[in-house]
């Protein structure tokens, strides 16, 4: 298990502006989060550097942005309208509502009664809402909010079938592999490409889930990167094993370490109701060693099923004239906020400088949020100054991710930087004024050395070039 505390990083990402918890002013959401400056950076630079490797350096695959709101004949078809549950149990005192298989069953933990919990019912995920100007959708069903809690606490299961009545209601997607899928025939129509090639999205999915808990590790709202690769039946198994390859692979680029990687394979029982084979990669978090994401065989399950459902071929002609059939899929399923909170574990680190403990987030260059800090060694001497602006505004038309730092002293200034990883920082002092030199101090290191500020920027543009 990993020796960092998850309040550790989830006081560092607040106060250093990676993430917040969501309507926090209002006192909050649970299991909703907002993304602040650098967070925002963190995820763009993940989600490109997963762009980067597998999708546009490679010739098979292509990527789709489908609407997160669906028919939700989908979700029928998909299953999820029908399966898509988690156990929940109610207090009978307290009225608290709990994951039956995620908590002591034996005593409330919110109240205290002993046994006091209803039998386990099966509790949908999925978010729903409605679609255009109704009258009869879920709007006027939560008017009636006493009416509707004593409903739902009576009869969840009942009420769930009369929503998927209405014609109204649509779900908020609760994966994107779904509009994956029902772009499939459109992207062989419009590319006609070879089999295997896969198609790739990213994007939000929710999931109304009984317990968000742990940071953004369960989270109600969350971002996907997922990928169906389709595959001749046949050779379902070696493209799975290129998969798990590949996966290892993505994990070293973005710096996980191996030590903390466990690969799982997931039992028959405990599979979801679409795979034939799981594996899922865990991770060692501070919470202790849970999923990080999902490699799964889907079969044709979800392609028959659309045909089922929706009397369209889903069937893939191979352009040598043999016979026509539905392709099989491979689905790696990474989600966002479990790798943001996985980079951020992975990189934590404490050492000691001079006598003080420092926090750094030893992140790979490309993931790093800011590149470079610039600031001018003292404030109160003009020439410093204009000199330091003018090196931070030809460095930022380089390398477009460093920030302007003036704030406090240049020691104060190094730690705020390391805390959000920043690998260079660069200074402007009075040496700088005779022969245009700068400082730059290596973030894990902490070693600083000389060089010609036009140096330094090709030195920070070239780790752009170079490093995965
Ligand atoms: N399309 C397959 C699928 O959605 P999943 O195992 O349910 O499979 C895939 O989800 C990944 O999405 C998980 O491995 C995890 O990384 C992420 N994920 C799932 N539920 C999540 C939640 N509530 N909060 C944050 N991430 C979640």
């Amino acid at each position: 298990m990993s020796d960092i505390k998850l309040d550790d990083l989830v006081s560092l990402a607040k106060r250093r502006g990676f993430i917040f918890p969501g309507s926090s002013v209002y006192g909050g959401l649970s299991g909703m989060w907002d993304y602040g400056p650098l967070g925002v950076k963190l995820k763009d630079n993940l989600v490109q550097m997963w762009k980067d490797f597998f999708v546009s350096s490679r010739d098979d695959m292509f990527m789709v942005d489908a609407a997160i709101i669906m028919n939700k004949k989908v979700w029928q078809a998909s299953g999820h309208v029908d399966t898509f549950n988690d156990p929940l149990v109610e207090c009978k005192k307290c009225h608290n509502r709990f994951r039956a298989d995620k908590v002591d069953l034996s005593y409330c933990a919110v109240c205290g009664e002993k046994n006091s919990f209803t039998d386990s019912r099966n509790f949908n995920l999925m978010f729903s809402t409605s679609i255009g100007p109704v009258g009869d959708g879920v709007g006027e069903v939560t008017v009636d909010r006493k009416l509707l809690e004593k409903k739902l606490r009576e009869t969840e299961d009942e009420l769930i079938n009369l929503k998927s009545d209405n014609e109204s209601q649509v779900y908020l997607r609760p994966e994107t592999a779904q509009g994956i899928f029902t772009n499939f025939k459109n992207v062989i129509d419009s590319f006609y490409p070879d089999i295997p090639f896969g198609i790739a999205q990213h994007g939000k999915a929710f999931r109304n889930e009984i317990s968000p808990r742990d940071f953004i590790f369960r989270s109600r709202e969350f971002e996907q990167l997922e990928i169906e690769y389709f595959v001749k039946p046949e050779n379902w198994q070696e493209k799975f094993d290129m998969w798990v390859g590949l996966i290892r692979q993505w994990f070293e680029i973005i710096g996980l370490k191996k030590d903390m990687i466990t690969e799982k394979e997931i039992d028959e029982k405990e599979r979801a109701h679409y795979s034939k084979k799981t594996i899922d990669f865990e991770f060692d978090f501070p919470i202790g060693k849970e999923e990080l994401m999902g490699l799964a065989y889907r079969t044709d399950f979800d392609l028959k099923n659309i045909e089922n459902h929706s009397k369209k071929s889903m069937e893939y002609k191979p352009k040598d004239g043999s016979s026509s059939y539905i392709p099989h899929v491979i689905e790696p399923s990474f989600g966002v906020e479990r790798f943001i909170l996985a980079v951020l574990s992975s990189s934590y680190k404490t050492d000691t400088i001079n006598g003080e403990t420092r926090v750094f987030l030893d992140l790979p260059f490309k993931l790093a949020p800011l590149k470079a800090i610039v600031g001018p060694l003292v404030k109160n001497k003009k020439e410093i100054m204009d000199l330091s602006l003018k090196v931070f505004k030809e460095l930022k038309s380089i390398v477009p991710d460093i920030m302007w730092d003036e704030n406090s002293n240049i020691g104060k200034r190094y730690r705020r930087a390391d805390e959000v990883g920043t690998p260079f920082c660069i200074t402007i002092d009075f040496q700088s004024l005779d022969d245009d030199s700068v400082t730059i101090r290596h973030r894990n290191t902490t070693e600083q050395s000389r060089m010609n500020y036009k140096e330094a920027a090709e030195y920070i543009k070239k780790q752009y070039l170079n490093v995965n």
